[in-house]
């Protein structure tokens, strides 16, 4: 039997000229969240991320560093990797387009399409913006016949090059679409591609003469051409699965995350058709995600400047972080980042709901059980209301994840943990503490086990948006620290006997930082 396929997931491949932000951080957040969440049902789980590193303005900005483009993408680089390492992020490889392994696919399946005739050399004469890397058409003008900003300087230009023949496969990709409804998700967002295929496609231009553009892969066919970025950068997926050096234990991917600007064309037009017109098998799903503005950023009054938002990584911890865009962002929706917002979340959520929570309960099991957790020997209606949340909210755990509803299902998880807090205020451990009385002690066991029990059930949920958090309460109960769901999301009193660490203060008070 061939080996079962991982569960291929990956990222965007970030531009090399400027350095990470929200957007790259958010991204990468989400992705991970996705791959640990899958990896807790017990998939394998294959994640990529990486680099784009090729085009005009990578080696613009290179220039004006005075460096050559390799250099400045390793330094981009070694910036995107640290970003990665910082925010926990699981990623099994972490592709450059600048690699051999790539440059030879890229050179592999351009060379595949040119035998089979789905590329051809044509001349353009016409407009073209440098900044956007693109040949322009009248329908791309202002009203007034100027040129929108975001093209920068346009020039005219006459030039042979090399097509794909992108117009030749429409009509199958409008089909492929409407019999693939979930191809995209969210799925309002495939109804967009649609009608933007309701006006005809242009072949592609796929090369750059080399004159023009050093910095690219050349093709294979014609040495004076290099690749055209995205269809360079498009290939990276194939080329991490390992696919065509003959491993097809990923591809195809399951998953490929992007933000919403760069779903069409790119993700959804060209990238179907240039697979399809290769016969290699098609992504499974394109998740799109919004965008982050950061106006409230900007704006935050209590901090009196601007705000880099991946600056509140570093200062109130990786994971709060990675709470923060996942609790505030509902996957497909825009956003917008405040640091007002975070500190809320920050308090509250994370540091009277969950931090206050574990702290009583290293505190109680110390005081009143010597540092270990004591046994139940009864169980009343406020365990049995406990559990019962725990069973329900459980399942809709789970089903919301499968739905991407991150930020509902963390929602829920904190309804958990808030619940547990009242359950320590109704059993008030501290009341029966004090009592001589023989049922007292025995309430009194059983609330400590609960409420540890529930705290580690509460830990595993948030493995995996909080998975540093998440192992460093299950150490702290005393645990090996776990994530898989099916064999430790079970009620089963297993902290019972387990020692406790001493206090421990998860998420510091703001001003004390
Ligand atoms: O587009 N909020 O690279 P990139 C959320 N190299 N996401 C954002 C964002 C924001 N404010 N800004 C950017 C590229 N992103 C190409 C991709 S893939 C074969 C090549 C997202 O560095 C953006 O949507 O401009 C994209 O998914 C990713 O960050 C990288 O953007
Ligand atoms: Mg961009």
């Amino acid at each position: 039997m061939p080996p079962m396929k991982a569960f291929y997931l990956t990222t965007a491949i970030d531009y090399a000229n400027g350095s990470p932000h929200l957007g790259h951080a958010y991204e990468k957040v989400l992705t991970d969240v996705v791959a640990r969440f899958q990896r807790a049902q017990g998939r394998e789980v294959y994640f990529l991320t990486g680099l784009d590193e090729h085009g005009q303005k990578v080696q613009q900005s290179a220039g004006k560093k005075g460096i050559s483009p390799q250099a400045f993408c390793d330094a981009i680089a070694l910036e995107f990797q640290d970003l990665c390492l910082n925010l926990s992020i699981s990623n099994d490889d972490y592709i450059r387009t600048t690699e051999e392994r790539h440059k030879q696919v890229v050179g592999e399946i351009q060379q595949a399409l040119f035998d089979k005739g789905e590329i051809y050399k044509g001349r353009y004469n016409g407009f073209y913006s440098a900044r956007q890397e693109q040949f322009l058409q009248d329908k791309d003008r202002n009203e007034d016949g100027s040129w929108p900003e975001i093209f920068g300087d346009v020039f005219q230009i006459s030039e042979e090059n090399y097509y794909f023949r992108l117009s030749r496969y429409q009509d199958w990709l409008i089909r492929f679409l409407k019999e693939n409804e979930d191809f995209i998700f969210p799925r309002f967002r495939q109804k967009q591609v649609l009608e933007f295929l309701k006006e005809p496609l242009n072949d592609l231009c796929i090369s750059r003469p080399k004159s023009r553009l050093a910095w690219g892969i050349p093709l294979p066919f014609d040495q004076d051409y290099v690749t055209y970025v995205w269809f360079d950068a498009l290939i990276n997926y194939v080329t991490g699965s390992g696919y065509m050096a003959g491993d097809t234990s990923r591809w195809p991917a399951d998953y490929h995350v992007i933000g919403k600007d760069i779903m069409v064309p790119a993700h959804s037009i060209y990238w179907p058709i240039m697979l399809h017109a290769c016969d290699i098998p098609l992504p499974r799903h394109l998740l799109v995600h919004g965008f982050w503005t950061t106006e409230g950023a900007k704006m935050s009054k209590s901090t009196g400047n601007t705000v880099n938002p991946l600056h509140l990584a570093d200062r109130f911890g990786t994971d709060s972080f990675r709470y923060f865009v996942t609790r505030e962002m509902k996957v497909g929706q825009d956003s917008d980042f405040t640091v007002e917002q975070y500190m809320r979340r920050y308090t509250s959520d994370l540091g009277n709901d969950l931090g206050n929570l574990v702290n009583r309960v290293l505190n109680m099991v110390g005081r009143y059980a010597g540092g270990i957790v004591p046994g139940v020997e009864v169980e009343e209606e406020p365990e049995g209301e406990l559990k019962d949340l725990f069973h329900s909210t459980h399942g809709k755990v789970v089903e919301l994840g499968q739905d991407f509803q991150f930020h509902t299902a963390l929602e829920e998880i904190f309804q958990f943990i808030r619940a547990i807090n009242r359950y320590a205020e109704i059993r008030a451990p501290w009341k029966l503490a004090r009592s001589e009385r023989a049922e007292d002690r025995i309430l009194l066991d059983t609330a400590l086990a609960t409420l540890a029990e529930g705290l580690r059930l509460a830990a595993v949920w948030l493995w995996p948006v909080m998975p540093g958090i998440s192992e460093k309460i299950q150490t702290l109960l005393g645990l090996e620290a776990g994530f898989d769901i099916a064999e430790n999301l079970v009620w089963d009193y297993r902290v019972v006997g387990k020692s406790v660490g001493g206090k421990t203060i998860l998420f510091p008070r703001p001003e004390s930082k």
